[in-house]
This record gives C-alpha cells, structure tokens and sequence, in this order.
C-alpha cells in the first residue's frame, strides 16, 4: 500500500511504454489538504506493487492554474501520444480544464510535462450556465470512430443541487466544444466530482479500451463521486455513440434515486476513484483514495495522511447487474508464511487464533459453509433495510442470535481490548436468505477520538451454489475486505494502540448460536513493498 504525506484522488493512472504512471492529489506543504498549494505528485511502477516517486507532474504555475492543480485523467491518443487534461483554479478561483502533454515521449518515466499555451481550453460561462466554482475533474477521453471526435466528461452542478456531468466533444484534443445536454443528471445529490466512465465486457472479466463501444456484448459504466455524502456510486447501463446519451439499466434509471439503492464500489472508505484500461494485461483496474479516520491534528503529529487503495482488477459480474473488484494478481507477490487449513467446524460462540503470520500485515481468505440456514434470524422487513443501520444493530443486540456474526478478527489485542471485525450474518426475509457483511471498527482503538464508525453492506450470493467467503488485506491501519469473492468490498481505516506490529493477533469467530464451518483457510504474512 503505497503513502505519500498529503496525498488524495489518484490522477491519470496510465501504462506507457511498460510503466505503469499513478499520478495524484498531493499538498507538499503539509499533511493535510490544503486549497491552494495541490500539485500532481507522480510515481512509477513495473508491478503496481514496488513505487518509485519522480518529481511532480504539475504544479500551479500558470494564471489558469495557480490556486491549484486539480484532478484529471489522461488519456493516450492515437499514436500512443500521453496526454493529461487536469482542472486548474485560476487567479478568480474559477475551475479550468487544461490539456499538458510530456516533454519527451520517448522518456519512459515521463517526468516533465509541458502545459499548452492555448490553456485553458474549457472555462465556465454564464452563457454555458455552469457555476465556476462546480466545474471539474475531466475523465479518460473515448474517440467516436464514426466521426473522429474525442468526448470527455466534466463534473459539475447547477441550481437547486443538481448534480451533472457534462459532455465536452473536439476534433484536435484542443478545441472543445460543450455538448446541448448534459450527459447525466440527477436531481438532489449535489456536485459530481471526478466522473469516470468505461466500458466492461458482459460474461467475461478481460478488460477494454476506453474507446471501445458499440459492441452488443458491451456496457458501459458511469461512475461518480458524491461530495455530499463521500462515497462513490456507480451506475451500469448502454451508450448510444451516435446520440451520445447513457441509458441506466433498469434499476439504474436516473432522477430521484434513493442513494442507498445505487451500487458502491466500496462500502467503506473509498473515493474520487479511477479506472485505467491496462493493454498489457488486458484488465481494467481501479484505483481509490483512501482518507484518515484519525484527527487533522493526528495526522499533522504523524506528518502524512491518505493513501491510495491496492489497485483492484474490475469487472461485470455474470449477472450484468454488478462489478465484482479483485486485488491485483501482483500484490501475491508479497506473500509469504502461508498457514492453511480445512474443512474446520467453527462452534456457535468460539474463537479459532489464526497463528503463524503476522497479523498486522496479512492477506486472508476464508470461506464458510452454512447448513441449517432454517436457524437464520428472521429480518423485520419494517425496519428500514438499511444495512450499515443493521451491522450496528448486530453489533449490539443480535450477537448470538441465529446465523452469525462469523468471519474474521483483525488487529486484535491479546486480551481483546481492541479488534476489528469483518463478518457475515445470514437472514431470512420473505422466504429468502439475505447475507449481510460488516465490518465493525468500534473496539478498534483505545483512542476514541478516532472515527469508529461500521460499515456494512449486503452480499448478493447464492448461499446453495456459491461460496460464502472474505478476504481481507491488513497493513496495519488499513483493512479492504473483499466479500463474495469481491461482490461487496468494504475498507476501513483503523488505528489500534495495542493490537500493533508483532503484538496483532488473527482470529476466526462465530458469535452465533449455529455452528459453521470453515470449509478452508489460507493466510499469509505480507513483505512490505519498496516505496522510495
Ligand atoms: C475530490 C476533489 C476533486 C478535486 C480535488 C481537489 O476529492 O474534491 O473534485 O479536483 O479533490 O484536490
């Protein structure tokens, strides 16, 4: 997991001549954001896994940009030309688009960027109805191979919370031109920051070139970032090229949504997120911001604060009604004291101790068979189904009711003054079985001052025909379970005072009243990764 001091949304992921290129928000002047000295700080790797740090990308240099460089993404032209189109906050404070291109593309490291003299190419006007302080974050462009237009969103919002991104369309990459209608919309969710919009191959997980469209196994995904609430939503659907309009599947359908209907890419923390098209690998990876839970004045103590996610390889779940994330394949890489076992009965209300790997840097994964699903706890359906409001629930009423809380205790003290829990609890309601995924910071840390929220999130798996299992990557402050081989991802930072380094225990648990069983077990201690 890779830590830069001030570091937020990752920025132009890209592989160019066989490196892969993470560019992101990043203060050099302190630990904590800052809104007038953001730069692209920019890092390089051969694996994802091992970064070695270049000097900044972008720094505010220019009218258009000197209150800060903002996010963007970049996209590589036809000739394999990089590009990066980034917002910059001008001398009024008002949000620009702004193209820069390398100062040597025969460089592999791409370390100078050049800014074009015709910056900035995209600025807010009263004729265009867009508020200048709510005009930012470009995604990865797509080129219409019908009409040799480059499309690109920007995200925005008008009167009345509004939330919109709009569509921007050019011939040269340099004149742009502002599409009649917004691209989307919706209605009372406030700014959409950092859009990203890709397609994902249906019944397969290899992945495609953000300009591939028009293929009837294809869809389209249009990601947004809520301020509001700080999450990131995502939305499935088709992309008519030739009207350029993105219809929501069904489900998906824009306007008054009830957000705790639209999907997540992650339940915990995880945001301003973007996706890149790996052409080597043939994969489409995800990469995500994950911010503190500790205080401003923790994180200034400390001297740093955000990291970014271990990239995830993303794609349509065979039900085209969902993304299914998993880590990257490389980060297996630092695997190391493999302990295994299975087909291990795990006893209403019993603990199993996880020994031989170092628990506060680890990748589990553990998959659970449950019989006698009659004995799941009934769900009143009159409660509001809202399941970070039941995972609380559990937490403190229904522990030894019925079917769970069973899964994984991370971080935990030898005495259990501290641990965190990541854990399933299985329900019937309707006739129907409904799994349910936690994960539970409240005994995390000693420091209250920490937040200690839970998070939870539903599962949808097949509890007959489908594997029931988590697996979490712990490195000390951070925990990104994946649940239901990665149908529902929750991460979350955490700080113990106790539960730290060698003195961090792993545990199996069942807090139900109805046995399960382990049905197997593999853990590892992680290497730590080579960041300059
Ligand atoms: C998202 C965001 C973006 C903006 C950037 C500034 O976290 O607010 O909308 O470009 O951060 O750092």
């Amino acid at each position: 997991m890779t830590c830069w001091n001030g570091v937020a949304d990752p920025n132009g992921p890209m592989i160019y001549k066989g490196l892969y290129h993470m560019f992101y928000q990043h203060n050099p002047k302190g630990a904590t954001w800052s809104n007038n000295s953001i730069v692209w700080g920019h890092s390089v790797s051969k694996d994802l896994v091992n970064w070695f740090q270049l000097q900044h990308a972008l720094t505010p240099t220019k009218s258009y940009d000197i209150n800060g460089c903002w996010s963007g993404s970049s996209t590589l032209l036809s000739n394999n030309k990089p590009t990066i189109l980034y917002t910059g906050i001008d001398i009024n404070q008002h949000q620009t688009q702004n193209l820069a291109i390398p100062k040597n593309v025969s460089d592999p490291f791409l370390r100078e960027w050049i800014k074009l003299p015709n910056n900035p190419l995209m600025v807010p006007t009263i004729g265009n109805k867009i508020n200048a302080t709510s005009f930012r974050d470009p995604t990865t462009s797509w080129i219409g191979h019908h009409d040799g237009l480059w499309r690109v969103l920007v995200g925005s919002q008008q009167k009345g919370n509004k939330g919109i991104t709009l569509l921007f369309k050019s011939k040269d990459f340099v004149n742009w031109v502002q599409a009649k209608n917004p691209f989307y919309s919706a209605q009372k969710i406030g700014m959409m920051e950092c859009p990203d919009f890709f397609p994902v191959l249906i019944n397969g997980s290899i992945g495609l070139d953000t300009s591939n469209y028009g293929h009837v196994n294809i869809k389209h995904v249009l990601k947004v970032s809520l301020i509001d609430v700080s999450h990131d939503y995502y939305l499935i659907g088709t992309y008519d090229i030739i009207k350029d309009v993105f219809i929501p599947n069904k489900g998906f359908e824009q306007n008054n949504y009830e957000l705790s209907l639209v999907l997540r890419y992650d339940y915990g923390k995880f945001y301003a997120s973007k996706t890149f098209y790996d052409d080597v690998k043939k994969r489409r990876v995800l990469w995500g911001w994950i911010n503190e839970s500790s205080t401003q004045e923790d994180d200034v103590q400390k001297g740093w604060s955000g990291i970014q996610g271990i990239p995830r390889t993303l794609w349509l779940d065979k039900s085209g009604n969902q993304l299914i994330q998993w880590p990257i394949v490389e980060i297996e890489k630092l695997r190391t004291n493999h302990v295994n076992l299975h087909s291990k009965v795990l006893k209403g209300g019993t603990l199993l101790e996880i020994s031989g790997v170092t628990a506060a840097q680890a990748d589990v994964e553990i998959s659970f068979e449950v019989n006698e699903l009659e004995k799941a706890h009934e769900l009143d359906l009159s409660w509001k189904m809202d399941p970070q409001h039941l995972c609380n629930e559990n937490g403190a009423k229904m522990n030894g009711v019925g079917l769970g809380p069973f899964g994984l205790l991370v971080l935990a003290s030898k005495d259990m003054q501290e641990y965190t829990r990541i854990f399933f609890k299985v329900f019937r309601a309707n006739k129907k079985h409904v799994v349910l995924m936690c994960s539970d910071q409240s005994r995390s840390s000693l420091n209250h001052k920490n937040d200690l929220t839970t998070y939870g999130a539903f599962v949808d798996v097949d509890l007959v025909h489908e594997e029931l299992s988590i697996r979490s990557l712990i490195d000390h402050s951070v925990v990104e379970s994946f649940g239901g081989q990665g149908k529902t991802c929750i991460t979350a930072r955490v700080y113990p005072t106790l539960a730290i380094n060698d003195k961090a225990h792993l545990q199996a648990f069942n807090n139900g009243t109805v046995d399960v069983k382990i049905k197997k077990l593999s853990a590892w201690s992680m290497k730590k990764a080579n960041i300059n």
